[in-house]
C-alpha cells in the first residue's frame, strides 16, 4: 500500500498525529518541526528507528518532500501555516481551530479554492462514538428534523494550567477570549446534521477567579445559542466549569438521541441513548434503545486519545489523500460553521448580548465585507482591532502569577509522572483544550 508522507508541526498535540502514522499501514511519518529543542529532542525518543528529519523552523520544514502537513501548531495561528503549506502544494489536516480572524478565513477559504489542496479540520470530538452514530442516526432520519440540541465541552484546566501554558503571559491560552475554542461542543451537532448556523447570542461566566489564578484572561466559559438554517436551536457551552463534562443531546421531529452524562458512570460518550418513535404523529410507538456504538476499527483505534477519536480523525484524513470516496472528513467551509459561532458570539457578548448574523463564506460577495476584519484579541494579528480578553476589560494579571505558573512547570519538568509534555508523548495528548 502507498503510504502517504506526512510532515508534523508542532511537538506536544501532534504527538497523536505522529503516533498514528507509526501504526498505521497507510501513512507515514517523514518530517517533524517544533522550535522547542525539548519537544525535538522527546520527539527523537519517541520515534527512533524511524527514518524522520527534524526541524526547527517551518520554513526549511515545509520544502520536505511530504505530501501533507499536519498542523498541531498555536491554536491561534493554524491559518497562515495552512496557507503557506498548500502554496507549497502540501495537504493541511489543521487541528482546532481553524482561523482567528475573518481576514483569515476569506484567505483560507481562497487558497484552498485556488490550490485545489485538501484542507481537513481536525475536530476529533466528531468521531467520538456516540457523536458519529450520532450523526449516522440523524442521516437515516431516525429522530426527524432537528429542533434542539444541546451540547458541552467543560473542561477545569485549573490543576494543569502551568503545565498546558508554561508560565508565558501570552500564551494563546492566557490570551483567548471565552467562546473562542468552541467546536469541541459545536462540532459534533453541525457535522452530525449539516445544518449551517446562520445567527448566534453569546453569554460568558465572568466568576473569573479560577482563570486569574492560573494567568488567563478571558471569561471563564463561553456559551453560544445558535440559530441553524431550518430554524433549530443550538446551546452550546464549553469552557472551565469546576466539573468536566463531554456530552451531547438531540432532539428531533420524532425522536430523541444523546450521549450518557459522565456522572452516570455508564459509558460517557461512549454509550447512545436512543428514544425515538416510527415517525411524526405515533407519539410512545418508539421504544429506547441503549447500546454502545462500534466504529469497527476498534483494534486499530485502541490506545488513541478522546474516546479513539484521534485515530479516526487522522484515518479520514489520510484515506481522503488515497482517494477513498467515503472519507469522510471536514472541509473549510464547514469548519468555519463550527467556529463562526463562536467568534460572533464573542461580538454579541461585547455589544450587550444582541444576535448577530453569521456569515456564509461560501458566498463569494459575503467574504467582501471581512476581507479586512482583524479583529481578535491577539495584539499580534488584530492591529488597531484589537478587543478585550473578556467583557470585563482585559485584566492586568500581576507578573507573580506567571512566574509562580513557570515555577510550578519547571518543578514539573524534572519529573515525568504527571508531566503533561512527558504523558503527551506516551498517549498523544492529555489535555483537550
Ligand atoms: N483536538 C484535541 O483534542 C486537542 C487537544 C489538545 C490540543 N489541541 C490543539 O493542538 C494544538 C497545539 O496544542 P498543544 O497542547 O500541543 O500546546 P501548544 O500550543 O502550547 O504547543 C504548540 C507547539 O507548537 C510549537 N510551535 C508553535 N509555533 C511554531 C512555529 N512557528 N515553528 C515551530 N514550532 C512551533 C511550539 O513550540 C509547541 O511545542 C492547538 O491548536 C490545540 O488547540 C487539540
Amino acid at each position: 500500500m502507498k503510504k502517504i508522507k506526512i510532515g508534523v508541526l508542532g511537538g506536544y498535540r501532534g504527538t497523536s498525529m505522529i503516533n498514528y502514522c507509526k501504526r498505521a499501514d497507510n501513512a507515514e511519518v517523514v518530517a517533524i518541526c517544533d522550535k522547542a529543542p525539548e519537544a525535538l529532542e522527546a520527539q527523537r525518543q519517541n520515534a527512533q528507528g524511524l527514518d524522520i528529519t527534524y526541524y526547527d523552523n517551518f520554513e526549511d520544514f515545509i520544502h520536505h518532500d511530504m505530501d501533507a502537513v499536519v498542523l498541531a501548531n498555536y491554536a491561534n495561528e493554524h491559518a497562515p501555516f495552512a496557507i503557506r503549506a498548500m502554496k507549497e502544494g502540501k495537504h493541511v489536516f489543521s487541528e482546532v481551530l481553524p482561523v482567528q480572524t475573518m481576514k483569515e478565513a476569506v484567505e483560507l477559504i481562497e487558497t484552498i479554492e485556488q490550490t485545489g489542496m485538501v484542507y481537513a479540520y481536525g475536530e476529533n470530538y466528531c468521531y467520538m462514538p456516540a457523536t458519529y452514530e450520532m450523526k449516522k442516526l440523524y442521516e437515516q432520519n431516525k429522530i426527524g428534523e432537528l429542533e434542539y440540541a444541546e451540547c458541552e465541552y467543560i473542561h477545569n484546566c485549573e490543576p494543569i494550567w502551568h503545565s498546558i501554558t508554561y508560565g508565558e503571559r501570552d500564551h494563546w491560552r492566557n490570551n483567548l477570549y471565552s467562546t473562542f475554542y468552541c467546536t469541541h461542543s459545536l462540532g459534533p451537532i453541525i457535522h452530525s446534521t449539516g445544518l449551517r448556523p446562520v445567527s448566534v447570542t453569546g453569554f460568558e461566566g465572568t466568576k473569573v477567579q479560577r482563570d486569574r489564578n492560573g494567568g488567563a484572561k478571558s471569561g471563564a466559559f463561553g456559551i453560544e445559542m445558535v440559530t441553524l438554517e431550518n430554524g433549530a436551536i443550538v446551546k452550546s457551552i464549553h469552557g472551565g466549569l469546576y466539573r468536566n463534562s463531554i456530552w451531547y443531546t438531540a432532539y428531533g421531529s420524532k425522536g430523541r438521541m444523546e450521549c450518557a452524562r459522565e456522572d452516570a458512570n455508564a459509558g460517557h460518550v461512549s454509550r447512545i441513548y436512543v428514544n425515538a418513535d416510527p415517525g411524526e404523529g405515533h407519539y410512545g410507538h418508539g421504544t429506547l434503545e441503549t447500546y454502545e456504538p462500534k466504529h469497527g476499527m476498534e483494534d486499530r483505534a485502541e490506545g488513541f486519545g478522546h474516546g479513539g477519536s484521534d485515530f479516526y480523525s487522522m484515518y479520514h484524513f489520510v484515506e481522503r489523500l488515497r482517494g477513498n470516496e467515503s472519507a469522510d472528513t471536514i472541509d473549510i467551509y464547514e469548519a468555519l460553521d463550527m467556529f463562526l459561532p463562536g467568534m460572533f458570539a464573542y461580538r454579541s457578548i461585547l455589544d450587550g448580548g444582541i444576535p448577530k448574523a453569521i456569515p456564509n463564506l461560501r458566498d463569494k460577495a459575503e467574504r467582501e465585507k471581512w476581507r479586512n476584519d482583524t479583529a481578535c484579541t491577539d495584539p499580534k494579528v488584530a492591529g488597531d482591532q484589537l478587543l478585550p480578553t473578556c467583557s470585563l476589560g482585559t485584566p492586568d494579571i500581576p507578573e507573580a502569577t506567571y512566574e509562580r505558573m513557570k515555577e510550578k512547570w519547571d518543578a514539573e519538568c524534572q519529573k515525568e509522572e504527571g508531566n503533561y509534555r512527558a504523558m503527551a508523548f506516551k498517549q498523544g495528548s492529555k489535555a483537550s483544550k
